[in-house]
């Protein structure tokens, strides 16, 4: 499915990606696609916007009759004091992805939480009363972590940088999650992995994202127990050196992909208040990557 066959005329409705850059995002083909299958005149155009106009482009969304838009690296927190109104998720994670404008008010939303859950209960697992690794502490960890402690996933974050795990632990306590949020050191790691601490791991770090494909953010010398379900935010390449680990030590290996389709699937869905056409948004990803 492509966007190919969309006509731009003067009811066309209009939403975007604020980031900078935005050239090679998946967002537009899988939304275009979307609103071509549910028969609605959108349009989803990329907006690349240097760090210096964050301000003047999120305002200039209303001026422009805008209905919405999608922020992405590096804005997600920069625009967040040109809004009007920000929701209760949005304002616990930190961040802001989803853009809705209504009556001329933007208000900000966050659905990258919520697209991961749904992702991760799409791969078969239940967060509630289990509990999850987190490695990271950047924006994706933030979300992440966030979203499984509000599903009473117990969550443990670990990262290179261990002071940006602790204030992201801290700051995910202060927002008061059902399941608690702490941190872990790189001398307690390997003590509570073997004591069967964990039920998922979740990569949140940039480690082996293309073109750097032979990283990894776990040691090959550290088993990977085989009960893990092991899900890696980097989905270029679609099977990451860790996720090929993952599958070496008979665990569970779940590529990104599905992260980034639920987020946009939601916000479709607060822009248009039609349920999303999933599947149609995921072969367009695909078929965007390639794959
Ligand atoms: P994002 O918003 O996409 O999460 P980010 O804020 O730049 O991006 O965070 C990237 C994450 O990947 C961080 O947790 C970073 O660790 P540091 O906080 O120590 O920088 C992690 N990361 C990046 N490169 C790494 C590497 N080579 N080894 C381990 N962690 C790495």
């Amino acid at each position: 499915m492509t966007s190919s066959s969309i006509k731009i005329n003067g009811h066309t409705q209009l939403v975007g990606l604020l980031g900078w850059p935005v050239e090679h995002s998946l967002s537009p083909a899988m939304h275009n696609a979307a609103f071509e299958v549910l028969g609605l005149n959108w349009c989803y155009v990329p907006l690349p916007v240097p760090p210096e106009r964050v301000g003047a482009a999120v305002k200039g969304l209303a001026a422009l009759g805008f209905c919405g838009a999608n922020v992405t690296v590096p804005h997600k927190q920069a625009v967040m004091p040109y809004l009007d109104e920000i929701d209760e998720t949005a304002q616990a994670i930190g961040a802001v992805n989803t853009i809705l404008v209504r009556e001329g008010r933007l208000i900000g939303y966050n659905t990258d939480g919520d697209g991961f859950l749904a992702a991760l209960r799409e791969a078969g697992f239940t967060p509630a009363q289990r509990r999850a690794l987190v490695l990271g502490a950047g924006g994706a960890a933030r979300a992440v972590a966030y979203a499984l402690a509000q599903a009473d996933c117990a969550v443990a974050i670990h990262n290179r940088t261990e002071q940006r795990a602790v204030q992201l632990a801290r700051h995910i306590q202060r927002a008061g999650t059902r399941a608690p949020v702490t941190w872990l050191s790189t001398d307690a790691l390997p003590t509570e992995v073997d004591q069967a601490r964990f039920d998922l791991l979740v990569n949140a770090t940039s480690v082996g994202l293309w073109p750097r494909t032979d990283a990894t953010p776990w040691p090959e010398t550290f088993p990977l127990p085989s009960h893990w379900t092991v899900y890696d935010l980097v989905y270029n390449p679609r099977e990451t050196r860790l996720l090929a680990q993952a599958r070496a030590a008979g665990a569970t290996a779940v590529c990104g992909l599905g992260m980034l389709i639920h987020q946009g699937a939601l916000a479709l869905e607060l822009w248009t208040g039609h349920p999303p056409p999933v599947e149609t948004m995921r072969v367009a990803a695909e078929d965007a990557l390639g794959w």
